[in-house]
């Protein structure tokens, strides 16, 4: 049992690491986890954020949920990704 909890607390921790910094939004956290390894540095001809948050809240998780960058976004809830998205664009 104690190993169970311990596994699950585990898992919650790891899929969300901005969630005890910021209980309101992980969207920062999780950019930081899933994109910015990428996005932040150019790797392999990724728009870096400037050009990013040039895009709607709405392309961005259209981009996540069926467009190139799902793959990337596997495993995110809608909210996840939702947050995600306005935390890139609110850089604008
Ligand atoms: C393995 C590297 C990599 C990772 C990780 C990655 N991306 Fe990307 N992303 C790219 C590349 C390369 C492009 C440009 C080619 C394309 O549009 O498919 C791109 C394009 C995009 C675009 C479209 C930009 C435009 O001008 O149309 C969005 C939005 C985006 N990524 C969001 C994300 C988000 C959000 C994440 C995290 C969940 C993420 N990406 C993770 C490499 C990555």
């Amino acid at each position: 049992m104690r190993l169970t909890a311990a596994f699950f607390l585990t898992i919650t921790f790891l899929a969300s690491p901005a969630a005890l910094a910021d209980p309101n939004s992980q969207g920062e956290g999780l950019f930081q986890a899933r994109c910015n390894m990428c996005h932040g540095t150019g790797m392999g001809g990724a728009p870096l954020m400037e050009k990013l948050s040039a895009l709607s809240t709405d392309s961005i998780i259209e981009k996540m949920t069926t467009g190139t960058m799902a793959p990337m976004a596997a495993g995110l809830s809608d909210s996840d990704k939702k947050e995600i998205a306005e935390f890139i664009a609110k850089k604008s």
